[in-house]
């Protein structure tokens, strides 16, 4: 039987997982490939930590060139994540023919565009399903199944730390802060959880669908982000009592001449699929021009997981081998050579609902003047809710309103008005409402 000899940079949980899929599933790997994968070497600084699995005598080695150097090697995972020396791992890679397996998302959101051109230079191909939803087929879906269509929407949860806390303030009314600590203990979230509660890494894969579904480059700076850490248990109870869940939402949409591309806390109904998503699970809503909805779900992260993800990319790659051929599926959808700059919509242009949280003194008028201030701004109120007589420690209530579609850089100009108002005490909260847009 045909050998393809292969090697592992990083030997990490999912470089863990990785090898434990080869081991185990090596039988069932050789039926569908008619080939066998030979994990030739792994390279990680740390050969001597127990990882809970045998590997053969000798594969281990502390050095990454071991594996660049290899003649006999014709794929190289790259699983260490982070920029450097990543980066350069794969650039080497590809400059002496290998292909190149990544689940690296930061990386190929940030560095992508010189790694894509190098791996097309080299006539090289490069698989990265594990860096966008884990698990989840996403990037096959819009590289192959999908190729028919237009995408004219992608609403996508994208980062299961941030859902597994929001679901848990959901569902117990804790705290953001408590819950974070409870998901830190809980080993879900990293010491430093910046990156997943900030929308960071939602940006990084949503740069990375972006460019699959447009066939285009896109500057990851002209992403909107907005993270969770500001949500409060009382914004969820309100969003529940308007018929809604908060999930940190990923959202590109075709306009006329641009896309607009926006990651934010985003109120959605009860009963949309992605309202259903709960715990560290990701999920994918895309629609296409002839397919309609599509719909992805699974585990975003995790060992075995994301491991599923890399194999399934060495088997992609090592069909090709086989077969003589490279690159059969283009690197990011479309031709490499046609590849453009992605125009993306200045986010005062979108046009949304909101809903607003305001802190205002108890006192008749306030009402008005608070809707005065939205009238004079193009913001039509959809709803009012104002509960109790609870005083903060300013002496006020809160009031919330819900508001037809607006357009964001109204809705900003009358919030900077309102700040300056008397009887508004404290920023007032603002999370964006997606309802006929999921429809
Ligand atoms: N930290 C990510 C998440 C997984 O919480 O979903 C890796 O991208």
């Amino acid at each position: 039987m045909k050998e393809i000899y292969v090697g592992l940079i990083g030997f990490g949980t999912v470089g863990t997982g990785v090898v434990k899929l080869l081991q185990n599933s090596s039988q069932l790997l050789e039926k569908q490939l008619g080939a066998r994968l030979v994990l030739k070497k792994i390279a990680d600084l740390d050969i001597t930590t127990s990882r809970g699995i045998s590997v053969e005598e000798g594969i281990l080695t502390k050095d990454a060139a071991d594996i660049l150097n290899d003649p006999e090697i014709s794929i190289v995972m790259e699983l260490i994540g982070g920029y450097e020396p990543a980066r350069s791992f794969i650039l080497e890679a590809m400059r002496k023919k290998k292909h190149v397996v990544t689940a690296n998302k930061a990386l190929l959101a940030t560095h992508g565009n010189e790694i894509f051109e190098t791996a097309a230079k080299e006539e090289v191909d490069i698989g990265f399903e594990a860096s966008v939803g884990g698990t989840i087929p996403v990037i096959k879906t819009l590289k192959e199944s999908l190729v028919a269509n237009r995408i004219k929407s992608i609403f996508g949860i994208m980062n299961g730390t941030s859902n597994f806390i929001l679901t848990k303030m959901t569902d117990e009314g804790e705290s953001f802060d408590v819950v974070l600590k409870e998901a830190q203990d809980l080993g879900f979230a990293e010491a430093d959880p910046t990156f997943d509660i900030e929308g960071i890494d939602t940006a990084h894969k949503l740069a990375i669908t972006l460019a699959l579904s447009y066939g285009k480059r896109v500057n990851l700076d002209d992403i909107y982000m907005e993270g969770i850490s500001k949500i409060t248990p009382e914004d969820i109870e309100f969003a529940r009592e308007l018929g809604y869940r908060i999930k940190l939402l990923a959202i590109a949409i075709q306009r006329e001449d641009s896309i607009e591309a926006r990651i934010h806390p985003t109120m959605i109904p009860f009963d949309h699929l992605l309202s259903n998503v709960n715990g560290n699970f990701n999920a994918f809503h895309i629609v296409g021009d002839a397919a309609d909805s599509v719909f992805l779900y699974g585990q975003g992260a995790g060992m075995m997981p994301t491991a599923s993800a890399v194999v399934g990319d060495l088997v992609d790659i090592s069909r090709d081998i086989l077969k003589g051929i490279s690159r059969r599926v283009p690197l990011r959808s479309r031709r490499e050579d046609i590849i453009e700059d992605i125009k993306l919509m200045p986010m005062d242009d979108i046009v949304t609902n909101y809903y607003l949280r305001f802190s205002a003194l108890d006192r008749p008028g306030v009402l008005s003047r608070i809707s005065g201030v939205l009238g004079n701004n193009n913001i039509s109120i959809s709803s009012v809710i104002q509960k109790g007589r609870t005083h903060d420690a300013h002496g006020a209530v809160p009031i919330v309103m819900t508001t037809h579609e607006s357009r964001e850089k109204d809705v900003r100009k009358a919030l900077k008005e309102m700040d300056t108002l008397d009887i508004v005490r404290g920023k007032t909260m603002v999370i964006r409402i997606e309802d006929d847009k999921l429809k």
